[in-house]
């Protein structure tokens, strides 16, 4: 039986609509979306193929699509003996994935409280949920300022958040929320730690020098006005935890909204 249609049998099958290969270590890919599929921009769900068992091989994905988007996006890094993503590297359009459509996560409006600006800190592929959260016009609603933080080691790793902000200042309908001088509304701070750039640096050694907040005109963190989102491996959400709780900053969670919320970028 070809292996499509062994899929395809599966209740959570859907099928992909495009594929972006960023570089030979990055891509994007979107989906179909289940018609009852509901979701907070800054979720997760489980998606995957079906293993070589004959089981379904899931990990978690971030959605990196706004929850008005018709379809479904997730940004991958390829790991060449990655037991997903070796394979799903390889998806075409047409061909099918598996979604569980359960929708989780941290990184959401609701586990925040009402603040003026919201810094979201990523790297890598921690950009992900922040992809849903920027294009979300509800961020642009509850905030004055909003500020994309996104190192990572080359410059060929930004492409994908700087196509990204490109899209957003492009928007019609976004455009207008952030409003004529959208410059100011939405700040964009990539930095790359191993190659060089217009701004060099792992972001936590540029807030506490300073460096960030000179650059944007901005004052320090403070809990005061300050929400944050974290995104990015398991030593630079650590550290940057400890550098928000350093200003003041408390975790929130869905059930109890405060300063700052934290998420793992998933990796294979
Ligand atoms: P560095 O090159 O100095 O390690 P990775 O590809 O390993 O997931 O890392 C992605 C980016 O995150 C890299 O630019 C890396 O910088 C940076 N990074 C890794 N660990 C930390 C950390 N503990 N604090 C801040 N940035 C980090």
């Amino acid at each position: 039986m070809p292996e499509t249609t062994r899929v395809k049998a599966l209740p959570d099958a859907q099928t992909v609509t495009s594929v972006h290969h960023w570089s030979d270590r990055l891509f994007s890919f979107r989906i179909t979306r289940p018609a009852s599929m509901r979701f907070r921009s800054g979720e997760f769900v489980m998606i995957g193929l079906m293993g070589d068992n004959g089981k379904p091989l899931l990990r978690a994905y971030s959605i990196a699509s706004p929850s008005w988007d018709d379809e479904l996006e997730f940004y991958s890094i390829k790991v060449q003996d990655g037991p997903l993503t070796s394979k799903l590297q390889h998806i075409q359009p047409g061909d099918e994935v598996i979604l569980r459509p359960k929708p989780v996560g941290t990184l959401v409006h609701d586990a925040l409280l009402p603040g003026h600006r919201l810094w979201l800190f990523a790297t890598g592929t921690g950009i992900a949920p922040f992809a849903s959260l920027l294009r979300d016009p509800q961020t642009y609603e509850d905030y004055d300022e909003v500020v994309l933080t996104h190192t990572c080691r080359q410059n060929i790793e930004l492409e994908y958040g700087k196509a990204l902000i490109d899209t957003i200042r492009s928007d019609e309908m976004l455009a207008e929320l952030i409003g004529a001088d959208n410059l100011k509304k939405l700040r964009y701070y990539p930095t790359t730690t191993r190659e060089d750039s217009a701004k060099m640096g792992r972001i936590t050694d540029l807030m506490r020098d300073g460096t960030v907040f000179a650059d944007l005109g901005v004052p320090a963190i403070s809990p005061d006005c300050d929400r944050a989102m974290v995104c990015g491996n398991l030593a630079f959400n650590l550290d940057i935890k400890a550098l928000l709780e350093s200003y003041g900053m408390i975790e929130g969670a869905n059930s109890d909204p405060k300063h700052y919320v934290v998420e793992k970028a998933f990796l294979d």
